[in-house]
C-alpha cells in the first residue's frame, strides 16, 4: 500500500498553479461526445488520469481511433459504434459508468460496463431505472442497481422526467439517451447541477434548450437528425482539483495561490465562494468564454477563518466538501453541512470518511444522515485512512500542512490528479512510501 507522509509547512507561500489537473468532468465528456460526430474531434489538455483514460479506452473499444500527439489528442469516431469484443471497464469513475449507460442504451449491440470494487458498490438504479422506463434493456446485480451492468441497446421512447436527485451524471445519462429517442424529451431537476453536458452538446450543434411547461423549467432535448459537429476544445484546469490548494492558502498564514486557466462555470466554483464567506480573500479573473467561462482564481490567507453553514446549491460544491471540511476544522466557531446525503454514495461514504479522519486529528465533530457539524479548533497530526477515495486522501494531505499527517492508501489520487504531490512538494516536504500489506 502507498502511504504519504506530509510535513508541516514552514510558513507562508506564494504558489502559481499552472499545472492543476485538467477538468475531469469535461475530459470524460470529450471522450464520449466525440463519438456523436462523424468527424475527428481535437482535444487539447485532456486529463491523463485513470478515470478519464478509462473513458477514452472505452471510446476505442467502441471503434474510435485515438491519435495521441501529446499536447492534442485527435479522436476519430467510427461511422457506426461497434459492439465491443470485451467488457467496458470504467475503473473508479461514476461519471464514466453512468454517462456511458445513457449513451449506449440507444445504440444497437451488447455492452457490459464494469469498474473497480468501489464503483461496483455504488448505486446505478438512479440511471438504469429511468432508462429502463424508456425501453432500455439493462440488467445487473440487484436488478440493475450495481455493476457489472449489461446493456442491450436499441430504440428508446421519449420521456418527461423529473429527477428526484440533482445529479449531473443522471441528467447527462438521460440527455444522451434522449438524443437517440424517437421524439423530443423533457428533463427537470430541482437545483441546477453542473451543466457541461448541455454546454458542450449545444456547442456541437445539438438542439437542447430550456423551456417552461406548467410554470416549471425543463430541458428540452431534440433527437439527433444527423451526426454532431466535432469538438475542438482546450480542457480548462479542474476547479475541484485546484480547490485543495485554495484551502492550503486559506489555512496557512501569509499564503497565497493563483490557480491558472480554470473553468469558472458557476456550477463548479461555489466552494471558492464559501471560502470567501469564511474570510479568505478570493478573486475570479475571467479571461475567455467558449464552451465555458475560463480564467484564474486567486486565493489569499487573511488571518482567521470563521465557521459557516452550507445547505444550499449542494450540487455545486459536492466534490469540494471534503477539502472545505479542512478549512471548517480550523475556522473560528461551528460549521455545518446539510442536505448533502449524496456524499454518502461518492467514491466512499464521504460523511463517514471525513468525520472519522477529523476525529483522528482531534477535531470535535459529529455526523448526521445528510451532513455533519464541525467545531473549529486545531488539526493534529494523525494517520488517516483514505478509504480508497482520492478527494479524502488529498484533503488530509492539505490538512497535514498544519502539523504533519500520514495518509494511507494514496494510489487513488491517480484517478483524478496524478501530479498532486508534485505541486504539494512546492510548499512542503512529502515522503511517499510503498509498504507491503
Ligand atoms: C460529475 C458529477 C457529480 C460529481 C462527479 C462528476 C460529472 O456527480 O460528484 O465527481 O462529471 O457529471 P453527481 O452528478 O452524481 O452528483
Amino acid at each position: 500500500m502507498k502511504i504519504a507522509k506530509v510535513s508541516k509547512c514552514d510558513g507562508g507561500f506564494n504558489l502559481e498553479c499552472k499545472d492543476i489537473a485538467p477538468d475531469k468532468s469535461i475530459s470524460h465528456r470529450c471522450a464520449m461526445f466525440s463519438l456523436l460526430s462523424n468527424k475527428p474531434s481535437r482535444i487539447k489538455n485532456f486529463l491523463r488520469a485513470e478515470d478519464t483514460l478509462s473513458s477514452l479506452n472505452i471510446a476505442k473499444l467502441l471503434g474510435a481511433n485515438v491519435e495521441d500527439n501529446k499536447d492534442i489528442i485527435v479522436i476519430t469516431p467510427p461511422q457506426k459504434l461497434q459492439e465491443p469484443f470485451d467488457i467496458l471497464d470504467c475503473g473508479n469513475a461514476g461519471t464514466g459508468m453512468r454517462l456511458y449507460c445513457g449513451l449506449l442504451s440507444g445504440v444497437d449491440g451488447s455492452f457490459v460496463l464494469t469498474g473497480d470494487k468501489y464503483l461496483r458498490s455504488r448505486p446505478m438504479a438512479r440511471v438504469t431505472k429511468p432508462l429502463k422506463d424508456i425501453g432500455a434493456k439493462i440488467d445487473g446485480r440487484e436488478n440493475g442497481n450495481r455493476a457489472p451492468l449489461h446493456i442491450r441497446g436499441g430504440m428508446l421512447k421519449p420521456f418527461k422526467y423529473e429527477s428526484p436527485i440533482d445529479s449531473a451524471q443522471v441528467k447527462s445519462a438521460l440527455i444522451l439517451a434522449a438524443l437517440n429517442a424517437n421524439d423530443k424529451s423533457y428533463y427537470r431537476e430541482n437545483e441546477l447541477s453542473r451543466d457541461h453536458t448541455e454546454r458542450m452538446l449545444k456547442g456541437m450543434g445539438a438542439e437542447i434548450k430550456n423551456v417552461t411547461i406548467d410554470n416549471k423549467e425543463y430541458i428540452e432535448i431534440t433527437p439527433l437528425k444527423k451526426p454532431l459537429e466535432p469538438l475542438n476544445i482546450s480542457v480548462p484546469a479542474d476547479p475541484s482539483s485546484g480547490f485543495f490548494f485554495a484551502v492550503a492558502a486559506a489555512i496557512i498564514d501569509n499564503a497565497k495561490v493563483i490557480i491558472k486557466d480554470v473553468t469558472l462555470n458557476p456550477t463548479r466554483v461555489e466552494a471558492y465562494k464559501i471560502l470567501k464567506q469564511m474570510g479568505a480573500k478570493v478573486e475570479f479573473i475571467l479571461k475567455e468564454d467558449k464552451y465555458e467561462p475560463i480564467g484564474d482564481i486567486l486565493v489569499e490567507n487573511s488571518g482567521k477563518l470563521k465557521g459557516v453553514e452550507v445547505s444550499k446549491n449542494i450540487a455545486w460544491l459536492i466534490d469540494e466538501l471534503p477539502a472545505l471540511s479542512i478549512a471548517m476544522a480550523v475556522a473560528n466557531g461551528v460549521s455545518r453541512v446539510k442536505n448533502a446525503k449524496e456524499l454518502r454514495v461518492k467514491e466512499s461514504d464521504r460523511i463517514s470518511s471525513v468525520i472519522n479522519g477529523l476525529k483522528s486529528c482531534g477535531v470535535e465533530c459529529k455526523e448526521f444522515e445528510d451532513g455533519y457539524e464541525i467545531i473549529g479548533g486545531t488539526i493534529k497530526s494523525a494517520t488517516i485512512n483514505s478509504y480508497g477515495d482520492h478527494r479524502v486522501a488529498m484533503s488530509f494531505a492539505i490538512a497535514g500542512l498544519l502539523n504533519g499527517m500520514e495518509i494511507e492508501d494514496i494510489s487513488c489520487i491517480d484517478t483524478s490528479f496524478p501530479n498532486f504531490f508534485d505541486i504539494l512538494k512546492e510548499i512542503t516536504k512529502v515522503k511517499v512510501e510503498d509498504t507491503i500489506s
